[in-house]
């Protein structure tokens, strides 16, 4: 199921998804069972002298503290238009009261080069392992509109820097 491909290839599929219904982020919880949530926000490029793909993710969310307790994550890409219901129950359900993954029909792949399975029925994988996790801080902001924006209670971002290990694509019409 797809054709390995660069790193930086395809990131336009992420670009758009990212901009209409998301993408999913899959962490794993302490007994083993994979979360995935929707998520909005990513980055890829070169740090530390690799290819790292970072995500943003509040405290809040149940993922947080998967992604605190795991030792890689992964991002799967819908063709945009595509999956839409299941992104929005991966987006507004949380894995502390459902199996989200089940709940959603999803069907869970084994990850090639990580522990943490991707889903299937995507056009774009990322598989990472986590390189740096950092709890953003308010008064480090320097924007006054994002934090009114964004953190108007405060909740900031945890900063996930994951190693690109492995990114393929599955081509079709
Ligand atoms: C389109 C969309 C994009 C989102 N992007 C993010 C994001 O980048 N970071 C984040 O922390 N939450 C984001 N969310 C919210 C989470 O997906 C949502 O709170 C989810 O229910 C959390 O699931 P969890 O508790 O199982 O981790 C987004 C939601 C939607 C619908």
């Amino acid at each position: 199921m797809g054709r390995t491909i660069e790193w930086s290839e395809r990131t336009q599929l992420l670009r758009d998804a990212l901009s209409a219904g998301g993408a999913f982020l899959v962490s794993v919880d302490a007994s083993g069972r994979p979360n995935p949530m929707t998520i909005g926000w990513a980055q890829v490029g070169i740090v530390w002298g690799r290819p790292i793909l970072t995500v943003y993710v509040r405290k809040s969310r149940y993922t947080h503290a998967c992604i605190r307790a795991s030792k890689s994550f992964t991002v799967s890409v819908p063709r945009p238009g595509e999956l839409s219901k299941e992104l929005a129950l991966c987006g507004s359900k949380s894995g502390r009261e459902l199996d989200k993954m089940k709940a959603a029909g999803l069907v869970a792949l084994p990850g090639r080069r990580v522990d943490t399975p991707v889903v299937d029925g995507c056009v774009l994988y990322y598989e990472c392992r986590i390189v740096a996790r950092t709890q953003q801080e308010l008064v480090d902001f320097e924007a006054g509109d994002v934090v009114e924006r964004f953190y108007p209670t405060g909740n900031p971002h945890l900063v996930v820097c994951g190693e690109i290990l492995s990114a393929y694509a599955v081509d079709r019409p």
